[in-house]
């Protein structure tokens, strides 16, 4: 079994694309305000390395202006079907303008222009305004490229702590938590 939680995330990340019937990549991101107040959405993982777990977003939603107050978040992936979770918690920064152009370009054009269509999280009086203002969009922008929007961004979670849980007959689950420990990392079991 691998000693370093990123080679074993990328091991069951692996075994949850091959048997996962949709969306390995999705997680659950919980932020807080400054005052402690908790929130959670699914986003979708789109990249990882020893630097951390990237996601994308918009920079003005609830969850970025949380993390712009309180740049500290939690991440959970469930796969129901290797009934394994991993927890994952540490500090978030915005990932460099250049990654997320490079990103942003891999994107179907709908998406891009959804992201500038997008006021996400702010109200909507009704979804034709939203299909409307999308329809504007796409007319004022055909033929060109479409730049990222300046809000939309992505974000990088600086794991300290990843726990990998693994489901075992009478609800006596494995629990191998990895804590950051300067440059390497410190490996541990918890009690279920
Ligand atoms: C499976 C799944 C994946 C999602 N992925 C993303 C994502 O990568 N980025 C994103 O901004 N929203 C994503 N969403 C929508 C968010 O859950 C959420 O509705 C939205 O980001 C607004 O959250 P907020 O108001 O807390 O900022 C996803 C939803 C689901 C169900």
């Amino acid at each position: 079994m691998p000693a370093d939680p990123h080679q074993l995330f990328e091991a069951w990340f692996a075994e949850a694309k091959a048997g996962e019937p949709n969306d390995a990549g999705a997680m659950a991101l919980a932020t807080a305000t400054p005052d402690g107040r908790p929130s959670v959405r699914m986003v979708l993982l789109k990249g990882h390395d020893e630097r951390g777990f990237v996601f994308y977003t918009n920079s003005r939603s609830r969850k970025g202006e949380e993390l712009a107050a309180n740049g500290r978040a939690a991440l959970l992936f469930h796969w129901k079907s290797l009934r394994r979770q991993v927890r994952i918690e540490g500090a978030v920064t915005p990932v460099g303008p250049l990654e997320a152009d490079a990103y942003f370009a891999t994107r179907s054009r709908d998406s891009q222009l959804g992201a500038w269509a997008s006021d996400q999280s702010r109200p909507l009086v009704s979804r034709e305004v939203f299909e409307s203002r999308f329809a504007q969009l796409a007319a004022a922008n055909e033929g060109k490229d479409v730049p990222r929007p300046p809000h939309w961004c992505g974000y990088r979670v600086a794991p300290e702590r990843i726990e990998f849980w693994t489901d075992r007959p009478h609800r006596l689950h494995e629990r191998r938590l990895f804590t950051r420990a300067g440059p390497g990392w410190t490996e541990g079991l918890l009690y279920p």
